[in-house]
């Protein structure tokens, strides 16, 4: 099997790095299709960050957080107790930094944790990240906070939502604070548009959209695997530039037109049953879910005014991403593109 190299992303990598070279006053939330490469950028960031910094970086993806002490749990890395005789432990706080190392959740120790947890308050561990971040910055190095997948929370409650404590926190560290950078990521666009109309985070943050690779960088990275000139059309006609699908494709070196078939088969399947499923279920659904998707036989992008019902459906299963930002629906890929027409095509 190749290894599949990072691919530069010249674009985005600047504009993180400008943000990272100011002083933290906004929220960044970065966002985009599924699979767009927003997780592969940011830790290739990470690792390739100056000394100067210190990364703190949490993804909840594969975290189960049904209640707000698993939340808490996610966000802070146990100090590992190591045979006493060889090692001292690690008590204060300038001892917990001194064991900061890249691409980890926060340190902490048993008495600390203790202290988080008392009174089920979120304060406790936000007082505690800000008292270990200060000791950070005063240890010569500028705190970056990122935390991925944070649609994962939405449901979690600690007097009232704790998604808005933690905002509220956020806002604390970068505009009042100016004590960390904080990095939001989500491919949930229903979970970004919660976000982009809430008034509290009017003017505290800022939209960075990752999207698939543009033609150009398509091209460029399938040149690296020797693709000719019509395996690049081909790639780029079914997967557009979503790195994943290309991926797959350069893993499929006897038969890639065959692949990108396949792949499109089985999406168009796929779509089907989610379509026809709702007829026989909900046509009361299915007619205004049918006259979205009707809409891209003849575009890519189509404008919106509020996530309805029937777009949220199809956000939900992912045939969909809603730009809140621009204010405009797309499929998810190329891919779901050509299935949708092809769905559409049959009806
Ligand atoms: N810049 C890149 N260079 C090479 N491969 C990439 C790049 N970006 C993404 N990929 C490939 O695409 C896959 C999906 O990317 P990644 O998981 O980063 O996307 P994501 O936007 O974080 O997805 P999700 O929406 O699920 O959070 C990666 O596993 C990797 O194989
Ligand atoms: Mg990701």
């Amino acid at each position: 099997m190749r290894r599949i190299e990072f691919h530069n992303r010249e674009n985005e990598i600047k504009e993180i790095r400008s943000i990272l070279h100011a002083e933290p006053s906004l929220i960044t939330f970065i966002y985009g299709p599924i699979n767009s490469g927003k997780t592969t950028l940011v830790s290739h960031l990470i690792e390739e960050l100056p000394e100067a910094y210190a990364p703190f970086y949490i993804n909840l993806r594969t975290k189960f957080l049904s209640s707000y002490d698993e939340f808490i749990e996610s966000l802070f890395e146990m100090e590992m107790e190591t045979d006493g005789t060889k090692q001292k432990r690690k008590e204060t706080l300038a001892e917990l930094v001194s064991s900061v190392t890249k691409v980890a959740g926060i340190p902490i120790n048993k008495e600390f944790l203790d202290y988080v947890f008392k009174d089920n308050k979120p304060k406790n561990a936000f007082s505690y990240i800000i008292k270990l971040f200060e000791e950070v910055k005063s240890a010569g190095k500028q705190p970056v906070l990122v935390l991925d997948e944070l649609q994962k929370i939405g449901d979690v409650k600690v007097n009232g939502f704790l998604i808005y404590e933690l905002f509220n926190f956020f806002i604390d560290l970068t505009k009042e604070k100016h004590l960390a950078h904080v990095f939001v990521m989500t491919s949930d666009s229903l979970f970004i548009e919660q976000i982009y109309s809430e008034a509290m985070l009017n003017d505290r943050c800022r939209y960075l959209l990752v999207d698939d690779f543009d033609e150009e960088t398509t091209t460029a990275f399938l040149d690296e695997y020797g693709f000719s000139d019509d395996e690049v059309a081909v790639a780029w006609k079914y997967c557009g530039g979503k790195p994943i699908c290309l991926v797959e494709l350069v893993s499929a070196q006897d038969n890639r037109k065959g692949k990108a078939e396949e792949m499109l088969k089985i999406r168009k399947g796929q779509i089907e049953e989610i379509v026809y499923s709702l007829e026989a279920r909900d046509k009361g659904m299915f007619d205004p879910v049918m006259g979205v998707l009707s809409e891209f036989i003849g575009k890519e992008k189509v404008g919106y005014k509020y996530i309805s019902d029937e777009i949220e459906f199809l956000v939900g299963k992912n045939i969909i991403f809603a730009d809140s930002v621009n204010k405009e629906l797309r499929a998810q890929s190329k891919l779901n593109l050509l299935a949708i027409r092809e769905v559409m095509e049959s009806v």
